[in-house]
């Protein structure tokens, strides 16, 4: 039999369609990449890790009344998900200061903020992800009104509780990105993933401002050990899950 023709092939994940035009099938790659692709790797056992990682939370997630689109995880790089159509979105919470918002901003590195920064960013490799303002938004009528204000809330939501899960793991969630679809009844969901790629995620036992890197992070600045670290998320969401 012929291997199924993938719907769509992201940087990190292939979308398959299922016999069911609602549900989808997303496997992960070990295929890593940063600054919009311009560097490219491959991270061992990547897929699983974070196919399970996400798995976990989506999960973790649901219970506490979180709608995604997570259905389950039929094989360690697969898992099933409700067919959404994505939200050019990409939204960014940050609890501490790191990345580009320390770039733009020239606020420290590790610097907690009073209150958690909600970012969008527009979804499009070809114009490098840009920053938007709530007018962009509306202006290029990439969501509504009502829209931004629902992806905010749901957004500082999500990192209510995945902020107080990750602590009962002693990592410190420092910032992540979210993508959301809205499914054939115009729910939104929570969608993509939730993995060491799209978190920051710092070792709460660890001082040291490199060794306490548990993400994506260890890659992009060649850190080394990027396998460890991913493995050492999965090992302690599993442990409290
Ligand atoms: P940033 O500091 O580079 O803006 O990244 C903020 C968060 O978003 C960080 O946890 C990494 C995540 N992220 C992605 O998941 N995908 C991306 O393409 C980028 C740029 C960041
Ligand atoms: N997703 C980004 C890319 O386009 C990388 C990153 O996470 O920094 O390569």
């Amino acid at each position: 039999m012929n291997a199924p023709k993938p719907l769509y092939e992201g940087k990190a994940k292939l979308i398959y369609p299922t016999d069911d035009p609602l549900v989808l099938r997303a496997y992960f790659k070990d295929d890593a990449t940063a600054f919009n692709a311009q560097k490219k790797g491959s991270i061992t056992d990547k897929g699983e890790i974070n196919c399970t990682v996400s798995s976990y939370l989506f999960r973790h997630l649901e219970s506490d009344g979180i709608a995604t689109h997570w259905i389950d995880q039929p094989s360690p790089r697969e898992m099933r998900v409700r067919a959404v159509k994505i939200v050019p979105l990409e939204v960014v919470v940050r609890n501490i200061a790191a990345g580009s918002l320390c770039q733009q901003t020239g606020i420290p590195l590790g610097t907690p903020l009073e209150e958690p920064l909600v970012d969008f960013y527009f979804k499009d490799d070809a114009l490098g992800d840009p920053l938007l303002t709530r007018d962009r938004i509306l202006l290029m009528k990439v969501a509504t009104e009502e829209q931004i204000d629902q992806l905010k809330t749901l957004s500082l939501m999500v990192n209510k509780h995945l902020s107080a899960f990750f602590k009962t793991c002693d990592i410190t969630l420092v910032d992540f990105k979210l993508e959301y679809g809205l499914d054939s009844d115009g729910q939104m969901l929570l969608a993509d993933e939730i993995s060491p790629d799209t978190c920051r995620l710092w070792d709460t036992l660890e001082t040291d401002p490199e060794r306490r890197v548990m993400d994506k992070d260890r890659f992009r600045k060649d850190l080394g050990s990027v396998e460890e670290a991913y493995r050492r998320v999965l090992a302690r969401v599993m442990a409290h899950c």
